[in-house]
Parts: structure tokens; sequence; C-alpha cells
């Protein structure tokens, strides 16, 4: 095994995975390249490609000095192939083969499934690429266009990540399967990413904070699933992509704070006590909150149907194969394998919403869904805290799990935000007062005029705490000459 201590950051793809001794994968990934660049340039950020970019690049695996910060063009970006330190003598740490060496080659038996995963993962950080192309164009600042290049480029490396694990691993299917995720595209008719809430556009700034808050949330999620996979060659990438994923949670909940924050300044400027005065609010060119929370309910309730059925028997079998854990599973103290204990599943009834105990195997998709609704709702604190502060009656809060799902136990209902089940003409009738409406996103959409003077914000944001890497507030993020 190769010291992973060691980064080769000379050739082609920096990496730590002794690239330079296996031919065969090195040679594969040579050959991905070029239609990874050309896929960058024509689905990646659109019109900013040869303007210096403040980025960082991973550099290290370690706890500290794990990155560097420079201007590059992104198409210059080293996306390498970093995986975190083997844990010496590391076990599986669930599931039926509980106590196990962990694996470092595929398990034949469970190959299908394990490339499945793989695959499902993969798809989905270029589909976020994809639709967040557009963005550039309307930035609120040079500070968040380089914020949204780095995330993107972080994606691109999210996806080398797992195209190395189905090159080195999965021979000529595992390179078949890297090259359809250069194939299929975000919201395409006939060749669509793989799931659903990554086939939805990103319009507008307020959607990608939101779905960086929301959606990489569940990115988040997965990968902490998935860092506790007996695959060690899994664990050890996953480990390593959530360093990265914290930033993409923070993008999202610090650009929602700074967007609360403009509001109740304005509000408070202008004598304006009532959140709901929003023909008034909007009149000042800021966000008001009952927008926000209904870009919340949206953003919630899509990523919800990312966790699938809540009663999965494909989720029970990546967990007793020892394949896919829960969140954090090392942290849980019990006894791992889950073959006599039950876990309450919200589920429909006749018209009614209940809990029902089911085997605990079979609801692993529900729980995921708990510890990401845990999670969310942490990261709302912030927000509902600056409110309270600022003395406006208003929270933000998220709404109950069955509203406005396409997925699971309550795709075939309609409920309020409290999880009242409505009829089909109660929910036409108030839908619009839950999620945005024609109206709110073309308000949002009118707010989107960019602003690239250094040091400088769009009215309906106000400017972070503090820059990236400690740079002053007037700092050029993005250099508009190539
Ligand atoms: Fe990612
Ligand atoms: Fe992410």
């Amino acid at each position: 095994m190769p010291d992973s201590t060691i980064i080769d950051y000379d050739g082609l793809i920096p990496n730590n995975v002794g690239l330079n001794e296996d031919l065969r994968v090195r040679k594969a990934l040579e050959t991905w390249h070029p239609g990874y660049i050309d896929w960058w340039k024509s689905m990646g950020p659109e019109g900013f490609q040869d303007f210096p970019v403040f980025l960082r690049t991973a550099i290290g695996v370690g706890s500290d000095g794990w990155a560097k910060y420079g201007f590059v063009k992104m198409p210059d970006y080293r996306w390498g192939i970093l995986l975190a330190p083997a844990v010496e003598g590391r076990t599986i740490p669930f599931g039926a083969h509980k106590g196990e060496p962990a694996w470092q080659e595929v398990p034949g038996e469970y190959r299908a499934m394990l490339r499945r995963l793989l695959v499902i993962q993969g798809d989905t950080e270029p589909a976020s690429v994809e639709q967040q192309r557009h963005l550039g164009s309307t930035t609120p600042s040079l500070y968040d266009m380089r914020n949204l290049f780095q995330v993107n480029v972080e994606e691109g490396r999210h996806l080398w990540a797992m195209v190395y694990l189905l090159q080195k691993y999965f021979g000529r299917d595992g390179r078949e399967e890297a090259d359809d995720l250069l194939r299929r595209r975000s919201g395409h008719q006939d060749t669509p990413r793989m799931l659903g809430a990554f086939n939805e556009r990103t319009p507008d700034w307020l959607s990608f904070f939101m779905f960086t808050f929301f959606t990489d949330r569940d990115g988040k999620m997965q990968l902490g699933a998935l860092a506790q996979s007996g695959f060690d060659p899994l664990s050890r990438t996953c480990r390593f992509m959530l360093t990265e994923e914290a930033h993409h949670m923070f993008v999202g909940e610090s650009g929602i704070t700074r967007v609360i924050q403009r509001t109740v300044e304005a509000m408070k400027a202008a004598g304006i006590d009532d959140p709901y005065e929003i023909e008034r609010i909007r009149a000042l060119g800021v966000i008001d909150l009952p927008t926000l929370q209904k870009k919340a309910n949206l953003h919630f309730s899509l990523t919800l149907d990312l966790f699938g059925n809540e009663i999965s028997t494909n989720a029970a079998n990546a967990f007793n194969s020892g394949l896919k854990g829960r969140y954090r599973e090392d942290k849980i103290d019990d006894d791992h394998q889950l073959t006599s204990s039950f876990y309450p599943v919200l589920r429909q009834r006749d018209g009614a919403i209940i809990n029902e105990d089911v085997p605990e195997l079979s609801a692993l998709n529900m729980r995921l869904r708990d510890d990401y609704v845990v999670d969310a709702n942490d990261g709302l604190t912030r927000w509902n805290r600056l409110l309270k502060t600022s003395g406006v009656n208003f929270q933000i809060t998220l709404p109950h799990v069955a509203f406005n799902r396409r997925i699971g136990e309550f795709n075939a209902i309609h409920t309020d935000t409290q999880g009242n089940i409505l009829t089909n003409e109660a929910w036409e009738a108030t839908k619009e007062t839950m999620l945005p409406s024609t109206a709110d996103n073309e308000f949002i959409i009118s707010l989107m005029q960019p602003v690239r003077e250094p040091g400088q914000y769009a009215g309906w944001i106000a400017p972070p705490r503090y820059g990236i890497d400690n740079m002053p507030g007037d700092f050029e993020y993005v250099r508009m000459t190539s």
C-alpha cells in the first residue's frame, strides 16, 4: 500500500495513491482526463473560465494545512485524488461481516451493489456544477463568486474521487461508468442525472445558498454513511471529501445569514416591524422573510426525496453487506448488526400519518433522514438567533417531512407545512402560501444584478464577517482580466 502521507503533486493528477506505480489506473485516468476537461469547459461555470480565481486546492490529507490558497484559472485547477490515511488494522464496523478485516479489494459477492453506490454518489457531483453554471453572471460580489467556483471545483474533485474508485477497482465496466458520469446532464430530457433534486434548476443566488445549505447537507450525510464502509478505499475517500464538504455547508449557512442580516437592517432603517409587510419590504430591495421561509420549505422537501423510500431493502442490503453504514456509525452504541431491533417510521395509513415500528435494518433510509433533519435544524439556529437578537418577530422553521414530497410514504398525499393532510383543492388553494410562487421567483430574479467591484455587495446581502483565508474586505477574489 502506498504511503498516503506522500502527495505526488508533479504529475498530471496530484495524488496520494501511488499513481506513478499503478500504470494501468494512471493510464485509465489520463484517458478520461480530456473528456473531463471538455465537460468542465462546456458544462462548468459559464463565462469565467479564463479569469484567475482565488481558490483553495487540496494538497495534503493531514488535519492541519491540508489546503493552499492561490489564484488559478479554473480549467487549470489541480483536481487530485486524495484519500484519508489508512487506519492500521481497521475492521468492518457493522453488518454481517462486522469485525472482519476491512476489504482492500472489492468483495466479489457485493460488486454490483458497490458499483451502484459509487455511481449514484458520483453522479451528484457533476450534476450540481451543471445546475449552478449560470450563476457567475449574476454574482452579488466577487467574494460570493469565488465561493461558488470553490464549491464547483471541489464537486469536480469529488467526481474524480468516485471515478478513481471505479477505474481502480472495477476494470472495464468501471471505465464505462466513468464515461457515463460525463455523459448525463442535469435536467436533460433523455439523459438526466440519476436523482430528482439534481435535475432541478438553480436559477438564482438564493436558490444556490439554499441548495448548499440543504442539498449539500444530504451529501454530507451520505458521505458520512459511506465513510463507515467496510470497503476501505471508499471509507478513506469519503473521509477526505467530508473535509471539503464543510465549506459547502458554510457557504449556504453564512449566505442565508447574510441575506437575513441585510433584510432586518433594511426593515429597521425603514421603521418596518411587521415581517409580513411584504410589498414595503421588497420595495427596499431586500428579500422578505416569508419568502425565505418558502424557499427553505422547497429546498428541504426536495432534498428529503434524496433519502429514498423510508423502508428499503436496498438500504438493508447495503448495511448488512458492510458497504454503507449509518451516519457516524462508530459513535452509535448498539450491536451494529440490527438483526433484532426496531425503528419508528412515519407512515401514511388510510389518510393519516402514523408512527410504526419496523425492523431497523429496513428503516435505514428513514434513520439517515432523521439524522439529516436534526443536522439541518442545528444549522437553522444561527439564522434564528440573528432574527431574535435583531428584534424581528420571525423564526425560520423546517416544514413537516410529509410536506411536498415526491418519493416515499407521502408521495401520494398533500399536506400543509405542519403535516396536516390537505385535499387536492385545499392544496391548490394554499400551496403558494407555502412554496415560492411565480411572482416570488420573479422578484428574487429581479434582484440578481451583478456586482463585480472588489469589496462591493449587492443590496440584498450583507458583506461577510471575515474574508477567505483572512483576506481584507476589498480583496479582488476573482480577477476580471484573463
Ligand atoms: Fe460533493
Ligand atoms: Fe458539496
